[in-house]
């Protein structure tokens, strides 16, 4: 297996491109499940989640090509319906294949994903939105068996903003028969990039980005072309890279309304961040100042920046107050920082971190994705070396995460155990 070993202390220079958003490409991917034709989505990023669907349309007959960022689907020979265990309980986001499915062919068996690193992480939302559009979802064998002749328009409201809920429910709802309104529908962007993308398709969406959505069920939908918005994520992360290393660098190709929340958190603890042009520009101060957050769904702080955020409050001057509101169970991170030295207290949702002068480097596992990037982040400004285990967490989101880190200065490499 393989790992990344850094030696922290180099300041960052330089710029560095971001890629096409993981949790954008997947909900997308999926929604080539609603009708035939050629679908070509441009600026999917080359990630291990993305292989994973890949391989799930794949197994459900669709024929895909890829070239680079190109991704093509032809989805006319859909055979199979069922998304199984396997997959499922590697990718979560496998469960965005049912609404498609039973939109288009009535029928859909998907694996319950079970709980995660990060909590329980129920579809319950999922489920009772599919149910109030007319299908009927019985369990078996850990399986939701769904059916439905013709889905039919419904107000919906979710009791929680759930993304994934909200993508699996628009999608369905594009071909169901009569208007369908969703209240208190996820704001994300990742939403909103999904609605233009049907919209594309012939699809009839009012309010994606507003937590009411309105959709107009249509008879027919046409082949994708969309390309996918850049992943915030990504930004965010190399962002506090160049906040905890006193760093200067552009990055390019991010949206900065997708980061409102976090570019102020930054500008609190001192940052210095500029818009040009396309390209933010971000200086890393002499000395973080210690902020405290609280994540909430968008456009409040993102609760995948959760951890990256709590590595810059390890070096922070004071105290910081982190609270996860989204996840039960998201600071699996934290006792890996504690063994590179920082200095953070956990009661219930909240993390009190002291901020240290310095972060020492150790060997860190983290048991998911950006809780392995906080940890490149901390080895990045630690003394000595670092060496981050279980990389295959980073390559499930993270686009050549090491070479982007090494063009900007970065002593960081991969290698085989
Ligand atoms: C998506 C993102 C993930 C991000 C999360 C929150 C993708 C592929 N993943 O995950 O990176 O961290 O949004 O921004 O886009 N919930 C229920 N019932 C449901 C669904 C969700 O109670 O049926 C709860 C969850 O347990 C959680 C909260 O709602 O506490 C938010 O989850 P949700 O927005 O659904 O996250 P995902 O779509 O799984």
């Amino acid at each position: 297996m393989d790992k990344i070993i850094i030696k922290g202390g180099k300041s960052l220079k330089g710029s560095v491109r971001v890629s096409g958003a993981k949790n954008s490409a997947l909900p997308l991917i999926c929604a080539t499940l609603l009708t035939s034709g050629a679908h070509r989505l441009k600026n999917v990023p080359s990630l291990k989640d993305i292989d994973t669907v890949e391989k799930l349309l794949t197994s459900l007959g669709a024929v895909i090509v890829r070239d680079g960022h190109l991704f093509e689907v032809d989805a006319n020979n859909i055979n199979c319906f069922e998304a199984p265990y396997d997959v499922v309980r590697t990718m979560r986001a496998s469960v965005l294949v049912l609404g498609p499915l039973l939109a288009r062919y009535g029928r859909a068996k998907v694996s319950l994903p079970g709980g995660c690193a990060i909590g329980a992480r129920p579809i319950n939302l999922h489920i009772k939105g599919l149910e109030a559009l007319g299908a009927e979802i019985e369990l078996e064998q850990g399986y939701l068996n769904a059916r439905a002749k013709k889905l039919r328009g419904a107000r919906i409201h979710l009791d929680v903003p759930t993304v994934g809920g909200t993508e699996n429910l628009l999608m369905a709802a594009t071909l169901a028969k009569g208007e369908t309104i969703l209240e208190n529908a996820a704001c994300e962007p990742e939403i909103t990039d999904l609605a233009y993308a049907l919209i594309g398709m012939g699809a009839r969406i009012e309010g994606a980005g507003t937590d009411t959505i309105h959709i107009q069920g249509v008879d027919e939908l046409y082949p994708l072309e969309f390309s996918v918005m850049p992943d915030r994520i990504e930004a965010g992360t190399f962002m506090v890279a160049a906040a905890m290393n006193r760093g200067d660098i552009r990055i390019s190709g991010a949206v900065s309304e997708h980061l409102d929340a976090l570019i102020a958190k930054l500008r609190e603890a001192g940052v210095e961040i500029k818009e040009e042009d396309d390209v933010l520009r971000v200086k890393g101060p002499r000395k973080v100042e210690s902020v405290n957050i609280k994540t909430r769904p968008f456009p409040g702080f993102p609760t995948d920046m959760q951890a990256q955020f709590m590595a810059l409050m390890t070096m922070g001057r004071g105290t910081s107050v982190i609270t996860e509101n989204v996840f039960e169970n998201r600071f699996m991170h934290v006792c890996e920082m504690q063994r590179m030295g920082a200095n953070i207290t956990i009661d219930g949702n909240t993390a009190i971190v002291q901020g240290v002068k310095r972060l020492k480097g150790a060997p860190v596992m983290a048991t998911d994705l950006r809780a392995s990037a906080s940890l490149v982040l901390c080895g990045l400004a630690a003394e000595n070396t670092t060496e981050v285990k279980r990389v295959y967490h980073l390559d499930r989101g993270y686009e050549n995460l090491e070479e982007k880190f090494r063009q900007l200065g970065a002593d960081i490499c991969r290698v085989q155990e």
